[in-house]
């Protein structure tokens, strides 16, 4: 899925964050978007219509009352072939009329007119964020379905530091492209296990399975792109919450394994990312284990209840999805697990090259067969994935 083609309408606002919207259009226009510019007159002060132009090759709108514009309908017509009205940046002030339904100038009057999705990308001042007004106003523009790309925590041209900068101009078409992924999740209810399990040893040490986390929240983020409802059980990780994600942080397999079974009723698709560790202590030490003249301490284990395989033999199961990483022979052990947790679906890798990595390469496993899903950020892998488990459940539907 590529942005090519898509007609964007590039709306600024005033703020020192639209120097970053030159950039953020030529990215677009390099990604194949058409771009119309229209700006706000506090934006014009902080960077000129000349300049938006130059990168856009198109004329830029001001004025609602352009003469251009013959019968002063400008509002409808610049906005009604677009795909996307982007703001960005999207000022406090912009935001409230938005949420308000103000229009007393152009783009005000664009975006209240508009038949496309709004996307806002806010920039603003840390205090102006955390005014409980602009957070009312969020809630509202949230409620009434509007995307948001960002902001950001970070240092601020005021000097001041926290949360109310402007995501990059990349990052702002990253979101872009999530917002016009498929929706072929939509009404689905999914359940994503993500990161590792810790089991305790005693109260300061864990046993624990190497997992950034990465690829479950990768599955998570794209199945709420591609319109489901998200439930993410988390083991300890320092990942942020994809948007619009219901996360619940558990530590141990034990504890998974009770908000997966809290869960599961009424989830139509399972898809276990988590690496949960196969072995818990037998009987944790209630207290510190002290060294003892070189005499190691011996550890006994016990297994932990396999997750995927519970929720698979259940009557009326989810859809589910296994993953496998493994050290080698990924095809024989894919295969293998497969038929041994009983699930339609296992998403494989060879574990040492995407252990914390960004990029994955999954093999997927079903009933025809095996399919490559060819190498790529985690995000990218997530939404073929989706695609693919879209895809068997409509034909299992047919
Ligand atoms: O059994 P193994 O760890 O090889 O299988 C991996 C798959 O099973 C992953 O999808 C993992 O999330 C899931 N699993 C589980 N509960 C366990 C062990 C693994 O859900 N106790």
């Amino acid at each position: 899925m590529t942005l090519k083609g898509k007609k964007i309408l590039l709306g600024m606002t005033g703020g020192i964050a639209a120097y970053k919207a030159g950039e953020l259009a030529r990215l677009l226009g390099k990604a194949g978007c058409d771009v119309r510019v229209a700006m706000t007159e506090a934006a014009t002060r902080f960077i000129t219509p000349v300049t938006m132009q130059a990168l856009t090759g198109q004329t830029v709108w001001t004025d609602l009352w352009d003469p251009r514009v013959t019968d002063n309908m400008s509002h409808i017509e610049l906005s009604r072939d677009r795909d996307l009205i982007l703001i960005a940046p999207a000022s406090a002030d912009f935001l409230a009329k938005v949420a308000h339904g103000l229009a007393d100038d152009l783009l005000s009057t664009l975006v209240l007119a508009r038949r496309c999705g709004l996307m806002v990308a806010p920039a603003m001042n840390v205090e102006m964020w955390d005014n409980p007004v602009t957070q009312r106003n969020l809630r509202a523009l949230r409620e009434d379905g509007i995307a948001f790309a960002g902001p950001a925590a970070g240092d601020q041209a005021c000097g001041e530091t926290g949360m109310g900068r402007m995501l990059e101009p990349a990052d702002i078409v990253a979101e872009i492209e999530a917002f016009f992924q498929p929706k072929a999740l939509a009404g689905k209810r999914v359940l994503v296990t993500a990161g590792p399990t810790e089991e305790p040893i005693d109260p300061v040490r864990v046993i624990t399975n190497s997992s950034s986390g990465k690829m479950g929240y990768a599955v998570a983020r794209a199945a709420r792109e591609a319109g489901a409802s998200v439930t993410l059980v988390s083991g300890p990780v320092s990942l942020a919450t994809p948007a619009g994600v219901r996360r619940v942080d558990v530590r141990s397999a034990q504890q998974m394994f009770n908000e997966v079974k809290a869960a599961v009723e009424g989830s139509d698709i399972f898809i276990s990312v988590a690496a949960v560790a196969d072995w818990r202590m037998k009987k944790p030490f209630a207290k510190k284990i002290k060294k003892a003249n070189g005499r190691a301490p011996v550890l006994e284990f016990e297994e932990n209840p396999d997750i995927l395989a519970w929720v698979a033999a259940r009557k009326n199961p989810p859809f589910c999805v296994g993953f496998a990483a493994e050290s080698e022979r990924v095809e024989a052990n894919a295969k293998a697990k497969r038929a041994r947790k009983g699930v339609p679906l296992i998403a494989a890798n060879l574990a040492q090259s995407a252990l914390g990595a960004d990029d994955n390469a999954i093999t997927l496993y079903d009933a025809r067969g095996s399919h490559s899903l060819g190498r790529g950020p985690k995000l990218e892998q997530a939404r073929k994935l989706l695609a693919h488990v879209a895809g068997m459940l409509q034909k299992a539907k047919r």
